[in-house]
């Protein structure tokens, strides 16, 4: 099969590039390559990828390197992170990895500089906000928290941090939607004389309705386990950038880790590729459908989702920033905890559990579960109250959804 060498669109570019049927009998999808080990054609040519592993020579372009051990690459981790490049707006590059959190703590652990210190917005996701306070704060990095969507402070907080080594933006923000500038994020980094890293968790709106790369970020990161992987059936995370070398520098802090995604997930994650844009253009158009009908009920308080923000600094960012409003929310319910746990107990097609993302529609009462690592103080700075509950939409019919929801708030 001739490969297409001629400049495609995203669409038709995740189902074209990274993989050669004629290296692989044929096959018209890529088989799976469970060896851990690789077989050289030299001494020399072992000799070589060696040497180009470990950063010794530097490969001439279009060299590719022979495979050496799983642990450091593998054919299925290649294939997937080719094609999850056009998918990123800006990317040349991409590492994928066997959970978001790994791909999170990788980018931490490779980038913050010794005595560094990092920046993050917060509510984040209550796992990454945990890890920052249980290993990176002990191993003696410095991390500081700035409000989400608070432009003044991160751009105060960003002039005047000394060895400023990384920031880490999560947009918007789980589980509040809260929405912060990359742009602005990004120009207040140029000004600052120590160049630090730009780190954007898109997992929430990525890669179809938000593109961080062509807003200054320097490394987009991803739980793949939610809209990438979108049937809630797998765990991986990736890390995408426009600058190879820094994709670099994370795959060979991977190869020490171990923590490469292995073949059978890359392979899963790599056939929902194709539908990403698909799903998420649906769930987005059946969540803003629910939000807005779910807002007029009486004993909702609040929607926080995009297309009902009020304040303008938020509407601001939300237009600059976003293309659809995607399919996360969160209802703050009138009646606190026992309400909003009462809620749950009604749902019968969406699910009470945890993650985000998938085709099936997911409910949670985030103070209690996936941001209950949080102190009391964490949580009153982030806006996680006992009354909010988190909705993931799937792909289900929209109206069956809201008359759910609705006889599920009916009987409060
Ligand atoms: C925004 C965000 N980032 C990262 C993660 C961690 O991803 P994983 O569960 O794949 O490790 C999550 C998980 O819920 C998340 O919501």
């Amino acid at each position: 099969m001739a490969r297409v060498s001629y400049r495609v669109r995203p669409e038709t570019a995740v189902l074209t590039r990274g993989f050669d049927p004629e290296l692989s009998v044929g096959s018209a999808r890529p088989p799976v390559y469970r060896s851990s080990t690789f077989v050289f054609p030299s001494p020399e040519a072992a000799e070589r990828a060696f040497a180009v592993a470990l950063g010794k020579v530097r490969p001439e372009s279009g060299y590719r390197p022979d495979l050496i051990y799983a642990r450091l690459n593998h054919p299925n981790a290649e294939i997937l992170e080719d094609q999850l490049v056009p998918l990123e707006r800006g990317a040349k590059a991409a590492a994928v990895f066997n959970s978001g959190m790994a791909a999170i703590f990788t980018v931490l652990i490779s980038f913050l500089e010794r005595d560094g210190t990092m920046i993050y917005t917060q509510p984040l996701y209550g796992g990454t906000q945990h890890l920052i306070h249980q290993i990176i704060e002990p191993l003696g990095f410095r991390a500081i928290a700035v409000r989400a969507g608070d432009m003044t402070a991160l751009t105060e907080t960003i002039a005047h941090t000394d060895n400023l080594s990384l920031v880490l933006i999560e947009t918007p923000s789980n589980p509040t939607l809260t929405m912060t500038d990359i742009g602005q994020a990004a120009a207040a980094l140029r000004a600052n004389s120590r160049r630090a890293m730009l780190a954007i968790d898109n997992t929430l709106l990525g890669p179809t309705f938000q593109h961080p790369l062509s807003h200054g970020a320097d490394l987009v990161i991803y739980s793949a386990t939610k809209f990438l992987g979108g049937f809630s059936d797998l765990l991986a995370g990736a890390v995408i950038a426009a600058d190879p070398d820094l994709i670099q520098s994370l795959t060979g802090i991977r190869a020490l880790l171990g923590n490469i995604l292995q073949a059978d997930e890359c392979w899963i994650l790599d056939s929902r590729l194709s539908t990403v844009a698909l799903r998420m253009n649906r769930q987005s158009k059946n969540a803003q459908r629910i939000a807005e009908q779910l807002a007029k009920h009486p004993r909702v308080r609040r929607v926080l989702y995009p297309s009902l923000f009020e304040d303008h600094g938020q509407i601001r960012i939300r237009d600059a920033q976003t293309d659809y409003p995607g399919s996360l929310m969160s209802l703050d319910i009138e009646g606190g905890k026992t309400a909003a746990f009462e809620f749950l107990r009604r749902l019968r097609i969406a699910k009470n559990a945890v993650s985000m993302g998938g085709v099936e529609t997911l409910a949670c009462h985030p103070a209690t579960t996936t941001h209950s690592e949080l102190s009391a103080e964490e949580m009153a700075a982030a806006g996680i109250t006992d009354s909010l509950v988190r909705i993931s939409i799937g792909t289900e019919h929209w109206r069956d959804l809201l008359e759910e929801f609705t006889r599920a708030l009916d009987g409060l």
